[in-house]
């Protein structure tokens, strides 16, 4: 089993991946910790421990994380998750505590306590993980990988066509603490980062077979996303909203869902027109060879990813 930390945001879609994680006989989930990004980290972490409550899997602790971002004040997300900022599901007030840890010492405890063995998942801006850098440096080397939902690289038309930031070609994650996706690209921690590229245009989409079986499944967790799909398509928006930050847990899973290519990738941490902009020097000549190295996502399998949901969720 792989073990995993899942660093997080939840956020409609960050809930629907943390079922699926904590569904996969493949994953081992050592423990959620939440972060503001999507909502302040107050909703975020009450709407993880909602999701443990769901699922029945109160021994996975969650810890609370940062409030802010690095050096920013936080920006308002311009898309909604709904008033409980889970697509208005409104699940019961969870009534399990919070770990005693803040989230930046669980991640820190975690990875020591399974050196080289541990992948973070990152739905979230990384403002937990750059901080467990700046205070235990010691744990790079420790951290097998990071998968994260994070920037959005121009390798096709969708890359900036559904740009979830607030500048014309950011994706949320990074736009919101472009400081601390600086820390964590040049931490030199194996890095797989799925863009907005390919996160956010499906080939296929849930079919009307799909959206039955969810519908009438017995598990709170189908309900859960055949509800989010109904608020977003009422929205204007489509499914894939929904699903955006599962893709991280199926590329833990099955990392052959995608395929990924190495590049210098650079962040843009100057307020204006570029803020949050994920910029890869993909040039043959003159590269910028002292911007790290980064295993970028440039295609999906998503009938694979979206069967793999699918039967996760219905399981
Ligand atoms: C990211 O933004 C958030 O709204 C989603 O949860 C996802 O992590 C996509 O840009
Ligand atoms: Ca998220």
């Amino acid at each position: 089993m792989k073990k995993i930390i899942m660093d997080c945001d939840p956020g409609m879609d960050d809930s629907v991946a943390i079922a699926m994680a904590m569904k996969s006989p493949e994953l081992s989930l050592l423990a959620i910790t939440t972060v503001n990004g999507n909502y302040p980290v107050d909703v975020t972490s009450k709407n993880a421990l909602k999701m443990v409550e769901l699922l029945g899997r109160t021994d996975i602790p969650v810890a609370r994380g940062m409030e802010h971002p690095m050096v920013r004040q936080s920006p308002k997300d311009p898309f909604t998750h709904g008033v409980d900022g889970q697509a208005e599901n409104f699940l019961p007030e969870p009534k399990t505590a919070l770990s005693d840890l803040h989230a930046v010492d669980l991640i820190i405890e975690t990875i020591k306590a399974n050196p080289y063995e541990v992948n973070i998942l990152c739905t979230a801006p990384m403002t937990n993980v750059a901080m467990a850098l700046n205070k235990a440096p010691e744990i790079a080397p420790m951290i097998e990988r990071i998968i994260a939902i994070s920037g959005a690289f121009g390798l096709n038309e969708y890359a900036f066509l559904n740009a979830t930031g607030d500048t014309p070609q950011s994706e949320w994650n990074v736009y919101v603490d472009p400081e601390a996706a600086d820390i964590v690209y040049h931490s030199g921690i194996p890095m797989t980062l799925i863009g907005l590229d390919v996160a956010t245009h499906f080939g296929v989409n849930f079919s009307e077979e799909d959206l039955k079986m969810l519908e009438i499944s017995a598990n709170p967790e189908a309900r859960f996303l055949r509800q989010a799909i109904r608020f977003v398509n009422e929205r204007g928006f489509e499914a894939y909203c929904t699903v955006i930050d599962c893709l991280a847990v199926g590329v833990a899973i099955d990392p052959t869902i995608v395929d990924t290519k190495p590049f210098h990738v650079g962040v843009e941490t100057k307020d204006g027109l570029t803020l949050g902009m994920t910029v890869r020097d993909g040039r043959h000549h003159h590269i910028w060879t002292e911007l790290p190295m980064l295993d970028i996502c440039v295609w999906a399998e998503y009938e694979r990813f979206l069967k793999l949901l699918v039967s996760m969720i219905l399981a």
